[in-house]
C-alpha cells in the first residue's frame, strides 16, 4: 500500500490535501524534492514556494518573529494563514524552496491529513498543486487530472475553505495582507484591535501575485447577466433570473451563503471548463464581503488576462 511519509522520505512528491487547496508538496529540507515541484509544475524559478509545519512551535522556531505575529500565529494557526517573516539562522529549509529571499511563507494547516503527514514527515514545502497558471485544486481528482496522474495524491475529500491562504507580511507594522483569503483585513481588525493592519501591495512583495492565474482554459467573463449567449456555462449565486440548461450550469450557493461560494468556486469553474456542454464560462456578481474579497481577487486574475493570451513567461502559481 501507498506510504506517503515513506514516499516524502524518499524525496518524491505528492498531492496534499490542505483545509484551502491541495498542494504539490514535497521535503521543504530537500531541495531534489523541491526541484521536483518547480519541474511539474511548470513553475518560474523565481516565484517561493510556501512551507508548511505540523505544529506551531515548528513554524515558530523557523522564523524571526515580532511579538504581534507571534499572537497572530497563535491565535490563527492551524488554519488558512500564511505569514510572511525573515527566516531564522537555525532553519533547514533549502534556499530553493524561497528562491534565496531571505524571507520565509510559513503556514500551519489544520487538514486532519496534512497535520498527520506533516507530523512524521515535515516540514513540507507545497504551492498549490495545479499547473501554473492554471485553476487550483480543491479535491485528489482535480489534481489527478491537471498533472495526468504523474503524482500520486493523497486523498483527503474536497477542500473546506476552497480557496488559498490569506498572505500575511508580518516584517513590519502595520502588517499587510498580501494575498485575501479567508481571514479579512476586517476580522484581523476586530480580533488584534491593537494591531495594526493594512491591504495591498502584493505585486512588490510576493513574487507570485504579479503572475497570470488560476485560469481556465475556456474565456471567463465576470458579472454576467441575462440573456446569455447560448454557449456559455454560468456559474451562479442564489436563482437566476431566467432558465438556464443545467448541463451548462454550476450553483456556488443557493442560499447565498459566501463562505459556501468560496468553497464551490474552484470546483465549478474546473466542471465548466472541462465540460463539452458550454464553449466559455461567466460567472454572475457576487458579493465583495467577507471572503467575497478573496473570490473577486481569484476571479479577476483569472479572467484578465483572457485564459488565450496567457503565455508560458508569465505563469503564475
Ligand atoms: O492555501 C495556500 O496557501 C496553498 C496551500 C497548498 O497551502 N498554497 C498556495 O501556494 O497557494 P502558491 O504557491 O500557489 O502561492 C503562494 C504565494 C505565491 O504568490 C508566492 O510568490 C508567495 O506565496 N510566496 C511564497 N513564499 C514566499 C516568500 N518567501 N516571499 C514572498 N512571497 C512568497
Ligand atoms: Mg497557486
Amino acid at each position: 500500500m501507498f506510504d506517503p511519509v515513506q514516499w516524502l522520505k524518499q524525496s518524491k512528491i505528492l498531492g496534499l490535501p490542505t483545509e484551502t487547496v491541495y498542494g504539490l508538496a514535497g521535503r521543504a529540507d530537500c531541495p531534489d524534492a523541491v526541484a521536483l515541484i518547480y519541474q511539474l509544475k511548470n513553475r518560474p524559478s523565481h516565484n517561493p514556494l510556501i512551507v508548511h509545519y505540523a505544529g506551531i512551535q515548528e513554524a515558530l522556531a523557523d522564523g524571526v518573529f515580532k511579538a504581534q505575529g507571534r499572537r497572530v500565529a497563535e491565535a490563527l494557526w492551524p488554519g488558512p494563514l500564511t505569514v510572511l517573516v525573515p527566516k531564522s539562522s537555525t532553519s533547514k529549509v533549502t534556499a530553493r524552496a524561497h528562491c534565496n529571499l531571505p524571507c520565509l511563507a510559513m503556514r500551519v494547516p489544520c487538514h486532519p491529513v496534512a497535520q498527520d503527514i506533516l507530523r512524521q514527515a515535515g516540514p513540507l514545502a507545497a504551492p498549490s498543486a495545479n499547473p501554473s497558471g492554471r485553476l487550483s485544486p480543491t479535491c485528489a481528482d482535480h489534481v489527478k487530472k491537471g498533472f495526468q496522474d504523474q503524482v500520486p495524491v493523497v486523498e483527503g475529500g474536497a477542500c473546506e475553505v476552497g480557496l488559498e491562504s490569506t498572505i500575511l507580511d508580518m516584517r513590519q507594522l502595520p502588517f499587510r495582507i498580501l494575498r485575501p483569503g479567508f481571514f479579512t483585513l476586517e476580522f484581523l481588525q476586530k480580533k488584534f484591535p491593537d494591531i495594526p493592519f493594512e491591504e495591498g501591495g502584493a505585486e512588490v512583495e510576493t513574487p507570485g501575485a504579479s503572475l497570470a492565474h488560476y485560469a481556465p482554459h475556456k474565456p471567463l467573463s465576470l458579472n454576467v447577466q441575462p440573456p446569455f449567449p447560448k454557449d456559455m456555462g454560468i456559474l451562479g449565486f442564489g436563482a437566476l433570473s431566467m432558465p438556464w440548461p443545467e448541463t451548462q450550469f454550476v450553483q456556488l450557493s443557493w442560499k447565498q451563503d459566501i463562505l459556501e461560494a468560496a468553497r464551490n468556486l474552484f470546483a465549478g469553474l474546473h466542471y465548466l471548463d472541462a465540460s463539452p456542454h458550454c464553449q466559455r464560462i461567466g460567472v454572475v456578481s457576487l458579493p465583495a464581503y467577507s471572503v467575497g474579497k478573496a473570490i473577486q481577487d481569484r476571479l479577476g486574475k483569472a479572467a484578465s488576462p483572457p485564459a488565450e493570451t496567457v503565455s508560458e513567461g508569465d505563469l503564475g502559481n
